[in-house]
């Protein structure tokens, strides 16, 4: 198999025009740190990257310009130019930096890979998030989360960030996988932990040549690839076996709707990826179905934790939420009767939604979505150059009091008075947009209400230290807490 770390750009994908050097652009650009200047100091810039960009917003305005080790960037933060970038513009952008590393650990999985390739297997892929599979999953993500919570004893310390990590890294990998994915799940959890970070400093091109310095945090980063490449081509492999001893059967769901109970031997999203076949009979090779496989993985269970985290500690600072959520895990059927849910039951549950949408605002998991312009091309008036770093962000775009009126306060029932609908496109685009966006988004939003519900029904958590409810972010590819996010628990229910 050709290992992603070190395989070319396909050929089949548009050639990519050179970034382009800042001092010799003299076409017109926004105001901005940099423009005729020495550029933007990578300490000040890698230090806080969504402070920084809000900063920028905040000086010089919607649209803005600078350059990083002498390439240029733009942000562009107001909703028409997000939607010019992420929806009507989307055939004059590829994906940037950061997906530039994604793909040494992804390969041409959906998150990292460009046209042709793209609407391929978006098309194919699509079907095992449908959402007449939903309620399949919706079992198993109730069955994982009662697991996991049954071991939140009552006075204990619990930290939040990693116990999430792990119930949402079970949940995907059983959804996925339909195998109790634990004993992989430690090796997966080690090696994404450490992928992850290394893909971390998203926003720096040039990194590349870091990766071949001989130092052990560098190293790293190629070995975890390698080790989570092998653990998915074990997973393909002992599936194909299996297949082809007859054990694994289509059609029917992953879970069992009576009993809740998982049966590996009937579908799951890895037997729909290896059966898949588009329009003209073709399926996905081994190599592709391993990149979907890791794609699925990583996008599918750091993102839903971390908002989860954040949640919480959001939840404690605000006790009038945190009943209203109560009083609503309260009432909700599957939970008093301790049954699986059906989407439907879950859905409707008005407070968890207001709370994960106030999360989703507040603590996007995906903070940025950057671009590299194929062409020259014109977003709401600004014209970007072929070549140049477009940084849409939603942690900027999100805290804009034009449309959120006191932007870092935690207050959900402002989706009330204004709900999603009333917002112009592109203002809230927690799960991106266009023909790039978020494949998992009904799963997420499924999952995460399951999760919050489940809590708020059996258990009050407290943060260990008052005087910082919230933690600070150490935001990454992904925007995280900092810190294992520890905090106490009381029981409500037995
Ligand atoms: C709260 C949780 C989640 C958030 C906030 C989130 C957000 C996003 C965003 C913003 C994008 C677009 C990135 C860009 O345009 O640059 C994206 C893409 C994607 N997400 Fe999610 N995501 C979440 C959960 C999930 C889950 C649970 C899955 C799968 C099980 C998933 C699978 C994907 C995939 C495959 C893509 C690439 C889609 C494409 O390019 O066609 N995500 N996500």
């Amino acid at each position: 198999m050709v290992r992603a770390f070190t395989a070319p750009r396909p050929a089949s994908y548009a050639p990519l025009p050179p970034p382009i050097n800042r001092r010799r652009f003299d076409g017109p650009l926004p105001p901005g740190p940099g423009v005729g200047g020495p550029g933007v100091s990578l300490a000040r810039f890698l230090a806080d990257t969504p402070g920084f960009l809000l900063r920028l917003q905040r000086r010089y305005g919607d649209a803005v310009s600078f350059s990083l080790n002498g390439q240029l960037f733009l942000g562009l933060f107001a909703p028409e130019m997000v939607e010019g970038v992420l929806v009507r513009s989307s055939r004059s952008f590829v994906k940037g930096v950061g997906f530039e590393r994604m793909r040494k650990v992804l390969g041409e999985g959906l998150l990292t890979n460009e046209q042709p390739i793209h609407l391929r297997h978006r098309r194919m892929m699509q079907a095992p998030f449908h959402r007449e599979r939903l309620d399949g999953y919706a079992a198993t993500m109730a069955a994982s989360t009662q697991t996991e919570l049954a071991s939140w004893e009552d006075g204990a310390t619990v930290p939040v960030g990693p116990r999430m990590m792990a119930l949402t890294l079970d949940i995907v990998a059983r959804t996925l996988f339909g195998t109790d994915a634990r004993e992989h799940a430690d090796r997966i959890a080690h090696s994404m932990e450490i992928a992850i970070d290394r893909i971390e400093r998203t926003m720096l091109p040039g990194l590349d040549r870091l990766d071949r310095l001989p130092l052990p945090w560098f190293q790293a980063f190629p070995r975890a690839a390698d080790d989570l490449a092998e653990v998915a081509e074990q997973l393909i492999a002992e599936r194909r076996a299996a297949a082809e001893r007859g054990v694994a059967g289509h059609g029917a769901p992953a879970v069992d709707p009576e009993t809740a109970a998982f049966d590996p031997r009937r579908d799951d999203l890895l037997a729909l990826l290896l059966a898949m076949r588009d329009d003209d009979g073709g399926g996905l090779d081994d190599d592709e179905v391993r990149d979907e496989v890791l794609t699925l993985i990583l996008s599918g269970h750091e993102t839903t934790a971390n908002v989860l985290t954040w949640a919480q500690a959001y939840l404690a600072t605000a006790p009038e939420v945190r009943r209203a959520l109560e009083a609503e895990a309260d009432e909700q059927a599957w939970l008093t009767e301790g049954r699986a849910p059906s989407v439907e039951e879950v859905m409707a549950a008005d407070v968890a939604g207001l709370v994960l949408a106030e999360s989703l605002r507040l603590a996007p998991p995906v903070w940025v979505a950057p671009r590299r312009a194929l062409e020259d091309v014109e977003v709401a008036g600004v014209a970007i150059p072929a070549g140049a770093h477009v940084l849409v962000s939603q942690y900027v775009t999100h805290r804009d009091p034009r449309w959120f009126p006191e932007p870092e306060r935690f207050d959900p029932w402002r989706w009330r008075e204004r709900p999603e609908r009333d917002l112009p496109r592109g203002a809230y685009t927690p799960f991106g947009g266009g023909n790039r966006r978020c494949l998992g988004e009904h799963f997420a939003l499924l999952e995460a209400r399951i999760i919050l519900l489940a809590i708020a029904r059996q258990l009050r958590l407290e943060p260990t230290d008052p005087r910082h409810p919230v933690p600070p972010a150490q935001p990454r590819a992904t925007y995280r807490p900092r810190g294992r996010v520890p905090m106490r628990v009381t029981r409500r229910m037995a």
